[in-house]
């Protein structure tokens, strides 16, 4: 069964900061982080949850006009056991939808290959690096999105 994908509600954030937990270790963002993304949904933020009756994903934007015509795409993350079944496509899929007419930029660690192979299929294109940008002093790829592109 394909998961719906629709705007995460507030009853999400403990199964959000579990999963977040789990697809990102020490990288992971804090309740706290977690509600403020939340209390941010009305200013500039969408947050999409891949829903099974349990939320096995999720994507989380920034909003111009933090910067102007510019989404962000802050977060994606599949549950570790439901991956490579489409969700992350289907939830950037649905993200893309809300972006229409604007350039979106992300940031992606050089060794995620498989968030690398997600954007790619996509149509993101390697715009920049930033060298040693990760804590690990790991380089980051900057790839943008651009639908009339
Ligand atoms: C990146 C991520 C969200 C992809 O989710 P997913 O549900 O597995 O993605 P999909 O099944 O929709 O795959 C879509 C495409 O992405 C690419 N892809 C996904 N996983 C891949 C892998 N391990 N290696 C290479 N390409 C991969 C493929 O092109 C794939 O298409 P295909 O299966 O037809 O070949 C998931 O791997 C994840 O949660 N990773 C950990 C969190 C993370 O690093 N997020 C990104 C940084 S914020």
């Amino acid at each position: 069964m394909r998961p719906a994908i629709r705007a995460a509600r507030a009853d999400d954030q403990p199964a959000l900061v579990a999963l977040d937990e789990l697809c990102f270790g020490p990288e992971a963002w804090s309740t706290v982080g977690w509600s403020d993304e939340f209390e941010r949904v009305s200013e500039d933020r969408v947050i999409l949850v891949a829903d099974e009756g349990a939320v096995v994903g999720y994507v989380v934007l920034l909003l111009p006009p933090v910067v102007e015509d510019v989404v962000e795409v802050l977060r994606i993350a599949v549950a570790p056991d439901e991956r490579r079944t489409g969700i992350g496509g289907q939830l950037m899929t649905a993200a893309l939808e809300r972006c229409a007419g604007r350039t979106v930029l992300l940031e992606v660690a050089l060794s995620n290959e498989s968030a690398r192979g997600l954007y790619a299929g996509f149509g993101f294109e390697e715009i920049s690096r930033r060298r040693g940008y990760y804590g690990d002093g790991e380089d980051a790829v900057i790839m943008r999105w651009r639908i009339d592109e």
